[in-house]
């Protein structure tokens, strides 16, 4: 149940997995270890630094393997419920294969897992975060945008009485129309590869008004926006309308999922929204339950932009406040909003086995009316991360989460930043050639994006 096309991998140089495997990944590692060293440096009880030294030792060893190019070797059994999951697909699949010859999103993926492992199998450090304080630290430095969506939303969206219906249907459509691209490109700040942005750059990647949007719309090239649109318009009158967020990165991009989500339920286009997050650190900045609180009481509580004007304050903790305290509590008592993590989230499975590997959340998601993945990373998974003509429809690119019986209505939420790009229409192949002439990187800038929707199969 393969598709045609071969996946990426790290020896493949033509591909943005040869420099992830060579460079980037023993960079993130390398900051991991400094970062995992100033905490070394900062204790005083000799049991938790021993412990620590031995994390650190173990991240050593993984440095050495990955940079000497070392067969993948099976995941301790360290007690984590994705245990089973990784071993078997090592077994099965990539016995004798070493990092770069092994399918990159595999090879990538088990890096995360076995830098995991070396806290994991500690007594004290089992979940310690070494990419929690870069996380943090940019979304502190993220005020500006962060203050033109509070500023904006803290008064919750209510549609305009007194107006025609044709108006506020048109008034909603618009908001949705913006509120999706401000999720869409919350997406440009992932970690992984923006390693010491400046505020700057930070701010430029950030920039959430309406003008810059209209202007951004164009870079969508797989463009799938008013479907959606009229999708989640359907919803409301439905019993169930739920919708699902596969979360991708923590800060700001988190910030601007909920800005959305909080949309959705205060305009009663849907009832519920189910977050999906990762059981640890994964990627560098993906969304894990301690982020997703951390920015939730930081918003309330948190002394994070000492530079705001008062009523900018006020306002992120009035949305802070009805996300977390009031709200959020009462939402999850209601049911309007859940945070899961299950164990599939964080394997090196694509999406084509999620049906046969985790059919329990297979089942789970196909009652959801729209399954938002937000980010690149969820894309190549949807799109077994091979090497498919950007015409190929996104439908058939995602095989089984498609076509299986069962199979959820999928939106990909993704701006570019990687091989694989798909759903670009019959012209996809020329306008994918047309770029790799004009502008060499547009693969990996995340200047560009698709926004693409599946209905997939009821069962
Ligand atoms: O290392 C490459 C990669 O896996 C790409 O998919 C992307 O550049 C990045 O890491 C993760 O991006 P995102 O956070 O959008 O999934
Ligand atoms: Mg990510």
């Amino acid at each position: 149940n393969n598709p045609p096309w071969p996946a990426f991998r790290g020896y493949h140089e033509y591909s943005f997995a040869h420099a992830t495997m060579g460079v980037r990944l023993p960079t993130i590692l390398g900051k991991a270890i400094d970062d995992a060293a100033r905490t070394l440096n900062e204790q005083s009880s000799e049991d938790l630094i021993i412990d620590l030294v031995d994390c650190l030792e173990r991240m050593d060893q993984l440095m050495a393997d990955l940079s000497g190019n070392a067969k993948l070797r099976p995941i301790i059994d360290d007690g984590e419920a994705d245990v089973p999951l990784w071993n078997k697909e090592i077994a099965k699949y990539f016995q004798g294969k070493d990092f770069m010859n092994a399918p990159w999103l595999f090879a990538e993926a088990y890096k995360y897992r076995r830098l995991h492992e070396c806290f994991s199998v500690s007594k004290y450090w089992k979940g310690y975060d070494v990419f929690y304080r870069q996380k943090c630290d940019t979304f502190s430095r993220s005020a500006e945008a962060v203050f033109e969506l509070s500023t904006r939303f803290a008064e919750p969206f209510k549609p305009q009485e007194n107006i025609p219906d044709a108006e506020r249907l048109e008034a909603e459509r618009l908001m949705f129309l913006e509120l999706t691209q401000v999720c869409l490109w919350g997406n440009a700040t992932d970690l992984s590869l923006l390693i010491n942005m400046t505020e700057e750059q930070i701010k430029s990647l950030q920039s959430t008004g309406g003008d810059h949007l209209a202007a951004t719309e164009k870079n969508i090239l797989g463009n799938h926006l008013n479907r959606l649109w009229e999708t989640v318009k359907s919803l409301r009158e439905k019993t169930g309308g739920r919708i699902d967020f596969v979360l991708d990165n923590a800060g700001f991009e988190l910030y601007c999922d909920c800005v959305y989500a909080d949309f959705l339920i205060q305009s009663g286009l849907a009832k519920q929204v189910r977050f999906h997050g990762k059981r640890y650190p994964w990627f560098v900045s993906d969304v894990t339950k301690k982020d997703w609180e951390w920015l939730l009481n930081t918003m309330v509580y948190g002394h994070l932009f000492p530079k705001a004007s008062e009523a900018e304050r006020e306002s992120l903790r009035r949305l802070g406040d009805r996300w977390k305290a009031t709200s959020l509590q009462q939402y999850e008592k209601e049911g309007k909003w859940v945070y899961e993590q299950h164990p599939f989230w964080c394997t090196g499975y694509t999406y084509w086995d999620l049906h046969s590997e985790a059919p329990d959340l297979f089942l789970h998601l196909s009652r959801s009316d729209l399954v938002f993945f937000k980010g690149d990373l969820n894309h190549r998974k949807l799109a077994y991360d091979c090497h498919a003509p950007a015409s190929t429809p996104f439908d058939v690119a995602i095989g089984p989460m498609a076509s299986a019986s069962g199979a959820p209505r999928v939106c990909s939420l993704r701006t570019i930043k990687s091989d694989v790009v798909v759903g670009l229409g019959d012209d996809g192949d020329l306008i994918s050639e047309k770029l790799d002439k004009q502008e060499p990187g547009w693969k990996i800038s995340g200047k560009y994006a698709v926004v693409l929707l599946s209905e997939g199969r009821p069962g």
